[in-house]
């Protein structure tokens, strides 16, 4: 077995869920995921392609109808020309992040990660021999909202290979606005580095329609790669769909690992894939609408613990928080599902740095919610 495989950090998010994921008295806060099923006109499109008889492999670029809808709909949404040669689907983000490391790590490579953040793409790092770099967001003055340290980016940006961030971000809820794009955009043009942009939570906003993107001001030659998925803005992440977007010309690199890797994702799920974003809007604005009430419980419920300190989220379905007194946010979360029944995410999970604080995915039904937060009120305050 390889090194670098076996010394791989587990998810202590699964470390923990793990220990209770069939025990139905637990709530689970823990997943990055809705409690909404699938709705059915996409349900339906899966149905009736598998009854057209959409059961061979498909090309590596993806269903062709599917790659024009995602070409269509990317462009219309960012205000700019984004060509089919672009795209190519993938099985959801996942398998968009681990091509994408594929495609651009050599071993020994440094790639700056913005943390905290999902920790999927630095475990991705690590399977290809590159070095995780960690540049963690900064709380600002008033220790409420989150931002880039852009002079620590600006220092260590010289002999990295490439930088990864992820706005809408998981699991602070943070998002980058325009200005910022623009600066890392820039940045990185200078430097010839590669930007890995990972926006699956791009619909997942409540004060716009969609979240400001690299796609709204990169040109097809610029080094970004943005990543993509069907699982958060239509509640399919059991699906496993998604895309990528490539700078001009890389297709066939692309395919190759796509090829290699899964060799397409299901010719069916991908039928349903079109339904879903041509058909998909109201069920967006309805999700919005639920999760929006449910942020408000979350925050609502966490100011008012008398041991939680809650930076601003404005975006993503996540709250993440501070907890005083608490140094192993591990122990902490085994802890409270053992003494309340809710399911909570170390922040440890996330990067370093993580020991205090805690994640909640709080795309959950209102009246479920509020019960998690009575149990663990008791913790908090
Ligand atoms: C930031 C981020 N990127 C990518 C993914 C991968 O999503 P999927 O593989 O379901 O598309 C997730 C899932 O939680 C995520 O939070």
């Amino acid at each position: 077995m390889r090194k670098i495989i076996e010394e791989l950090e587990p998810s202590p998010i699964r470390t923990i869920a793990n220990s209770a994921i069939d025990n139905k008295d637990v709530i689970p806060l823990w997943f990055g995921e809705t409690d909404i099923i699938t709705p059915k006109f996409i349900s339906d499109s899966l149905k009736s392609a598998l009854d057209k008889g959409h059961t061979f492999y498909t090309s590596n670029h993806g269903v062709h109808e599917l790659v024009e809808t995602i070409t269509e709909y990317t462009s219309k949404l960012h205000k700019n020309t984004i060509t089919s040669k672009r795209i190519m689907v993938t099985v959801g983000g996942m398998n968009a992040l681990m091509i994408s490391a594929e495609a651009i790590i050599n071993p020994g490579d440094k790639i700056i990660c913005i943390t905290p953040v999902w920790p999927n793409f630095m475990r991705c790092i690590e399977i290809m021999g590159g070095n995780v770099i960690e540049i963690p967001l900064i709380l600002s003055e008033s220790h409420n909202k989150w931002k880039l340290n852009l002079e620590e980016i600006s220092k260590k940006i010289n002999g990295a290979r490439g930088l990864y961030i992820s706005s809408p971000n998981n699991p602070t809820g943070w998002m980058m606005e325009k200005k910022e794009h623009k600066i890392i955009l820039e940045l990185c043009r200078k430097n010839k580095i590669w930007i890995i942009a990972d926006e699956v939570y791009e619909r997942v906003v409540y004060d716009r329609k969609v979240a400001p993107s690299f796609l709204d001001i990169a040109d097809k030659n610029d080094l970004l790669i943005v990543i993509n998925s069907f699982s958060k803005s239509w509640a399919m992440t059991g699906w496993r769909l998604g895309w990528i977007t490539i700078p001009d010309g890389m297709l066939h690199i692309f395919e190759k690992l796509n090829e290699f890797n899964i060799a397409s994702p299901a010719a069916p799920i991908q039928h349903a894939g079109i339904t879903a974003i041509t058909e998909g809007e109201d069920f967006i604005s309805d999700m919005i609408k639920k999760l929006s009430q449910a942020r408000e419980i979350a925050i609502k419920n966490l100011t008012s613990f008398s041991k939680v300190e809650l930076p601003a989220s404005s975006a993503a379905f996540y709250v993440f928080f501070k907890v005083k007194g608490v140094t192993n946010s591990e122990s902490f979360c085994i802890n409270t599902l053992r003494k309340s029944g809710v399911g909570l995410a170390p922040g440890t999970a996330f990067g370093k740095g993580g020991n205090n604080w805690i994640r909640i995915c709080y795309a959950k039904s209102p009246s479920l919610l509020q019960e998690a937060f009575n149990r663990i009120k008791p913790v908090l305050s």
